[in-house]
């Protein structure tokens, strides 16, 4: 009998739907390809469903997807809603709730996808972000207070550690103040540390480049630093190179094949992610995997885009991608290769006109998906 996995699928806002339906197609090709199916369980949340029920994301639905092999996930946040109320309601729930530590988001430079910055003749862009993604800024901790006195509770859940407190903060003379308080601990150091230095290691590469800013931020990111340090430590043939944030981005800019594993805190990894994403040719080629312990979550670098939703200009590669890291979490390595060689093919092999609009084409995001699922077929 033929294997079956289930697979939570959150289309989203925006262009979530339309990028989500190429990459469901590209799998389901692939699956019946290699004699295995995709059960896929459809949710609704997202910016339709919360403006008609008032539901951003019932527990109900979190425990479901807690059985399911994987999740693809388009995009989330839509103009219509105060900005942080989906995100924060079902991404970030996702992220922290599933302890997806490790946000891996992959950048190459591809066939005939110009890069804004020429690499020199036969060098190619291959890095990688491994961003934390369960701790720093992100965590949601905080408040406003119009009246110069501010005092919040701390509460978060990680599955090596539980976080309590209290804080208070004034001002004097009294004026409207507002704090975030980003943490960051040993275990949530220590293991994405481990999966950077691991990833350099399997990708047959001497150094890790852990991106901080402990010149300014030096509790968090100082901490950071000496964490990272004593994991790579036990890489005897990795070397750790830090760069600060801002360095880190104008080298990048300048020479973007110079980097391999790049190790990010949350917020810097958000922000690096983007940059990597115009670099190797678009937001649109960009893919990435929430990956834990638990359930994992694929999902584009790129949001909903709501500039382009319903034109049919959105570039699918980057979800189709996403599907492929999909794959591989699933063990279907040859399934994953396959759907990665379909996406070089359709750039090698299409007439320029016949690329999507990011790449200078004019085709429609379902046809893009449409030419991708042939070349899967085989
Ligand atoms: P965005 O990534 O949606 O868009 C940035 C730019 O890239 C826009 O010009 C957009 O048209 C373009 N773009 C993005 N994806 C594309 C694609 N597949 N093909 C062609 N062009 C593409 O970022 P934003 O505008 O800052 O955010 C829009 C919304 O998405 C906001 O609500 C934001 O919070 C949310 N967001 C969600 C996620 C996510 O769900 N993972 C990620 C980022 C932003
Ligand atoms: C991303 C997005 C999210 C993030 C937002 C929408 C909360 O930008 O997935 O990169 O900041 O992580
Ligand atoms: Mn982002």
């Amino acid at each position: 009998m033929s294997k079956t996995y289930r697979i939570a699928c959150i289309p989203g806002d925006g262009i979530g739907p339309e990028v989500t339906r190429q990459a469901r197609k590209a799998l389901d090709v692939a699956a019946n390809r290699f004699g295995f199916s995709l059960d896929w369980q459809d949710y609704p949340f997202g910016a339709a469903h919360y403006l008609r029920t008032g539901e951003i994301f019932p527990e109900s639905a979190l425990e479901e997807m807690g059985g399911c092999d994987a999740l693809l996930l388009g995009a989330i946040g839509d103009p219509r809603v105060k900005p942080g109320e989906l995100e924060r309601g079902i991404l970030l729930t996702l992220r922290f709730r599933f302890d997806q530590y490790v946000n891996l988001r992959p950048a190459l430079s591809f066939p005939r996808v110009p890069l804004p910055v020429p690499l020199p003749e036969g060098r190619r862009l291959d890095a990688v972000v491994v961003r934390e993604n369960t701790e720093d800024l992100y965590m949601g901790l905080g408040g406003r207070a119009e009246g110069g006195s501010l005092s919040f509770s701390v509460e978060a859940r990680r599955a090596p550690y539980e976080l309590k407190g209290e804080l208070a903060l004034w001002t004097t003379p009294p004026c409207p103040l507002a704090a975030q308080v980003a943490v960051s601990t040993r275990p949530g150091v220590e293991r994405i540390a481990r999966y950077a230095c691991e990833l350099a290691v399997r990708r047959g590469e001497n150094r890790v480049t852990l991106v901080t800013k402990a010149n300014a931020v030096p509790h968090l990111y100082g901490f950071f630093e000496d964490e990272t340090a004593r994991v790579a430590a036990q890489y005897p043939g990795l070397k750790l190179e830090k760069e600060n944030v801002d360095a880190c981005c104008y080298h990048l800019v300048r020479r973007p094949d110079a980097f391999g594993v790049l190790l990010c805190p949350n917020l810097f990894g958000d922000i690096v992610s983007d940059l990597l994403a115009g670099l190797s040719g678009g937001m649109g080629m960009a893919a990435g995997g929430n990956i834990g312990d638990g359930l994992s979550m694929f999902e584009p670098v790129h949001g909903s885009a709501p500039d382009i939703a319903g034109t049919g200009r959105a570039n699918p590669l980057a979800a189709i991608l996403s599907g492929e890291l999909l794959l591989r979490h699933l063990g279907e390595h040859e399934a994953a290769d396959v759907v990665g060689g379909a996406v070089t093919a359709y750039l090698e092999e299409s007439d320029p006109e016949g690329l999507p609009f990011e790449l200078g084409g004019t085709s429609p995001v379902e046809r893009s998906g449409d030419e991708v699922a042939s070349h899967i077929a085989g």
